[in-house]
């Protein structure tokens, strides 16, 4: 059987005030009306046979109002207690398939265009797990970006792994052929990945088999979750096993960290939040700006963020000063 696991995590921190606690990120519906969360279940959906989504108890609802009404394809949700990384995200879907099952193991909050190139590298992925192998999904760099994990390539082999580079490096890597983003985006046999943790992290894997021992309907035990090392696939497992392959997506793929992602989204694909050189998304609130350039204008609820677009990066801080609760 072929799995799609959706990592469904997140703090809503660098998308405020669209993204908070209570909507994170890929569940802001400003994609035509639909958001990250559900373009990632439609993208997936003709290439594999059931989804786990692996979220929280603040996305709960909106998972399940998204998959219940994707008809269908059967699925399952598992609710973290506490946030445990990747690793232990991914570590439990693999523990709720079987052994054989394929997993497809997804982010829920990246934009992918050109669907037809990723069901290819998806289809390429699956053949290569079935024989064993771990598969990672490498996109040519188009920009010296330090918030992405590189992936030090020789065809389908991986040399090494460069998480979060310095800004030099990026830059350094970018005019290389060799280094290609990692995309986030994996693909194995649960079994196979399951023998990888053990063999190089028997800590998160036992610690998440004792949570998933524990768990009740769809909820895991937060006093147990506490015992779990948090840590990312790419440390716990990337960066050590040998058995990883790497397929070259042909697609385009954005992670749209920031309000300056969107924008840039924005403007290539037209639509109405681009306005001369800003950015406004409303709500509910009619906003019109005039003798204005490069702002952006963010209304939701009873929330109005405005600062100029290339600060956004700064939104995260802002947020924490607020210290939001919702
Ligand atoms: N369920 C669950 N629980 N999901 C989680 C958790 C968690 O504790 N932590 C993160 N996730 C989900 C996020 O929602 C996201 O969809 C995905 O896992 C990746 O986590 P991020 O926190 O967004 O990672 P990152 O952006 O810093 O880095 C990773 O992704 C980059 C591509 O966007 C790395 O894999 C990089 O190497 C990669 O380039
Ligand atoms: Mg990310």
């Amino acid at each position: 059987k072929k799995i799609h696991v959706v990592l469904s995590g997140g703090s809503g921190s660098r998308l405020w005030p669209l993204s908070k606690k209570s909507r994170t990120k890929q569940y802001i519906p400003i994609f035509d009306g639909k958001s990250l969360f559900e373009m990632t279940i439609e993208n997936n959906k003709n290439l594999c046979d059931q989804v786990i989504v692996v979220g929280n108890i603040d996305n709960y609802e909106l998972s399940l109002q998204i998959l219940g009404k994707k008809e269908a394809t059967p699925f399952e949700i598992i609710v973290e207690a506490l946030p445990k990384n990747t690793a232990a995200a991914i570590t439990f879907a693999a523990l709720t398939a079987q052994e054989e099952d394929l997993l497809l193991i997804t982010p829920s909050d990246h934009v992918i265009e050109n669907k037809e190139a990723y069901q290819n590298a998806v289809e390429c992925a699956f053949e290569l797990a079935e024989n064993d192998c771990i598969v990672t999904f490498g996109i040519k760099p188009n920009k010296a970006e330090t918030g992405y994990g590189y992936i030090q390539s020789n065809g389908e082999d991986v040399i090494a792994f460069h998480e979060k580079p310095s800004k030099e490096k990026a830059l350094q890597f970018l005019t290389d052929e060799n280094y290609l983003w990692n995309s986030g985006i994996f693909c194995f046999r649960s079994k196979i990945f399951l023998e990888e943790l053990r063999k190089y992290r028997p800590d998160i894997l036992a610690a998440c088999i004792h949570v998933m021992q524990l768990k009740q309907s769809d909820f895991l035990d937060a006093a147990a979750s506490q015992q779990i090392p948090s840590e990312s696939i790419d440390y716990a497992i990337m960066e050590k096993s040998k058995k990883i392959k790497i397929v070259r997506g042909l697609f385009q793929w954005s992670d749209l960290g920031s309000f300056e992602a969107l924008y840039d989204y924005f403007s290539v694909k037209g639509g109405v939040y681009v306005k001369e050189s800003n950015l406004i998304i409303a709500e509910t609130a009619h906003v019109e700006l005039h003798g204005i350039e490069d702002m952006m204008v963010i209304q939701s609820g009873d929330a109005i963020l405005i600062l100029p677009i290339q600060r956004s990066q700064e939104v995260k801080k802002i947020y924490e000063r607020l210290a939001i609760e919702n």
